[in-house]
């Protein structure tokens, strides 16, 4: 039983269980999660790993970009879906630029995301701190390596499919192997075209999960809101819709307001009365005194 006194689902998974799950062919499935009650349906759903990704930062708290996350931010994410997805692998990203001011820095912030519950950390990129997702994984914190579009650099590189010129291509599958190397337990590959992840997928053992990047890979990762079809304006070409969530909860929000102005709702079914017996003796009598007062 977990905290919470709710059965465990037997299959939560581990980051050691992953590279099992490569091996034997059978794809992966992350999604983001970034508060109590979605991560409590998460929970009770067949999704392998939840991610606590920085774009909470804008599908939960309106900025316009990741580079506005903040540790007290994924903190905060990161225990509502703890509480809420107790039988659930769990990753937490590490916020904009807390890896790049040296490794006490970094430990420190993967530090405050594994004490809310989280059990690996995703970093984006590597140039510049190999050394920090080393002495991560060497004080005992999964770390999950995420390249290609990496929406930390947004400044750099704008929202656009990276690894399509030769130099890039090359540089990435570099960059995967490295990760692999420094010890990270599983990789995302953010819209890179479908030709490199096959390639990156075929020459790593970890697990690859792709977002954007083509069905090569050996899971994929897509944000929830957007799944469910929560975002109104903006679809990238990779995003399926399996829910139009935007126009059924509109749509719901506009019953409920229709209900309350021709005041079908509450109906007596949806009300409290009071019970016979309270209405007995004394109580009846203040109850009718009141009311004369009253009206
Ligand atoms: O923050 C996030 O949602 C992510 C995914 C896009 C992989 O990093």
């Amino acid at each position: 039983m977990s905290a919470q006194g709710k059965t465990k689902h037997p299959s939560k998974l581990s980051a050691g269980m992953l590279q099992n799950l490569k091996k034997e062919h059978r794809k992966i499935s992350m999604l983001t999660c970034y508060d109590y009650s979605f991560a409590n349906i998460a929970n009770q759903s067949d999704i392998d790993i939840l991610l606590v990704g920085d774009s909470g930062i804008m599908t939960l708290f309106g900025y316009p970009d990741t580079t506005y996350g903040t540790i007290e931010l994924m903190e905060m994410m990161t225990k509502a879906v703890v509480t809420g997805a107790p039988d659930k692998f769990i990753i937490a990203d590490m916020p904009f630029l807390s890896h790049r001011k040296g490794i006490h820095h970094a430990l420190d912030s993967a530090e405050r995301l594994i004490k809310c519950g989280a059990q690996a950390v995703k970093i984006e990129g590597l140039s510049g701190h190999k050394d920090v997702i080393a002495y991560l994984i060497e004080s005992g914190i999964p770390v999950m390596g995420h390249l290609g579009l990496t929406p930390q650099s947004v400044h750099a590189t704008g929202y656009k499919v990276q690894g399509r010129n030769t130099d890039d291509f090359q540089a990435i599958i570099a960059d995967a192997m490295m990760l692999q190397e420094l010890g990270v337990f599983a990789m995302v590959l953010e819209c890179v075209p479908t030709e490199l992840t096959e390639k990156i997928t075929q020459m790593l053992d970890i697990p690859v999960i792709g977002i954007g990047a083509g069905n090569a890979s050996d899971g994929q990762v897509l944000v929830l809101q957007d799944m469910l079809g929560m975002t109104q304006n903006i679809k990238p070409k990779f995003v399926r819709h399996y829910l139009n969530g935007f126009h059924t909860i509109q749509t719901a929000l506009n019953h409920y307001h229709q209900d309350v102005k021709n005041a079908s709702y509450p109906d007596a079914t949806e009300s409290y009365h009071l019970r016979n017996n309270q209405v007995q003796g004394n109580t009846a009598t203040k109850i009718k005194q009141l009311m004369e007062q009253l009206s």
